[in-house]
């Protein structure tokens, strides 16, 4: 068994889980997400790439606001379940964005998925977002921010382990984009298996020359 295969059987045991005791569902964390999303995508009617949806809450969220969303999941479990609920978006299951293939998006986001990857495997997702983003564009991410403490008291859930996203900062500009917001979100989730707080990165990117 490869690792790949390890660890998509990972987040498939995960999802076989009741989801309200995910650790990443804490009410204050998707709230944090939902106003971030109304912050930058103030457009109607945009198409929309959630990659790595989850539990496909910000979808969701998305596409009862009317956009038109294609959610992305790397876990079958996950996929089944949303598919069966019949959500109001599209729903793939598929671990690259290079697997989106002939479609582009107005915006592409995604919460809390990339610092399970290690900087060249995230520095390959973001190339592969930025060939499928629409001109003026945007990519909306957050992921683990670089912080020593939080670092050695939390529990890696990906068996791939964990990683910050903050070495995207320098990748940024090499494929034509810019950052047009960085901020930090933390949070403290009673469900997660460490006391420290969630130390999120939040980077939003766009077309260098777009904003
Ligand atoms: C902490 S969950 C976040 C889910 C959702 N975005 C949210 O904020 O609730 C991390 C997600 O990353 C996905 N993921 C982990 N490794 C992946 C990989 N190699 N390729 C694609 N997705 C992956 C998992 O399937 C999981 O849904």
């Amino acid at each position: 068994m490869t690792q790949e295969d390890l660890n998509k059987q990972n987040w498939d045991k995960i999802y076989s889980q009741p989801w309200d005791k995910l650790p990443w569902s804490a009410s204050i964390k998707q709230e944090f997400e939902k106003q971030y999303l109304d912050k930058y995508i103030t457009e109607p009617n945009q198409d929309i790439l959630e990659y790595g949806c989850g539990t496909g809450f910000v979808a969701d969220y998305l596409a009862t606001k009317g956009h038109n969303v294609l959610a992305t999941e790397y876990s079958k479990v996950a996929v089944d379940i949303i598919k069966s609920q019949n959500p109001p978006f599209e729903i793939m299951e598929t671990s690259r964005p290079a697997d989106v293939r002939n479609r582009s998006f107005d915006a592409i986001t995604s919460f809390a998925v990339l610092h399970h990857q290690n900087p060249e495997t995230q520095k390959m997702f973001l190339l592969d977002f930025a060939k499928i983003l629409k001109p003026k564009g945007q990519i909306i991410i957050t992921g683990w921010d670089k912080d020593d403490e939080f670092w050695t008291a939390a529990t890696p859930i990906s068996t791939q382990g964990r990683f910050s996203i903050n070495g995207l900062e320098k990748e940024v500009p090499k494929l034509g984009l810019k950052i047009i917001n960085s901020e930090i979100f933390a949070f403290k989730n009673p469900l997660a298996p460490f006391e420290k707080d969630y130390l999120f990165r939040c980077y939003t990117m766009c077309e260098r020359g777009a904003k």
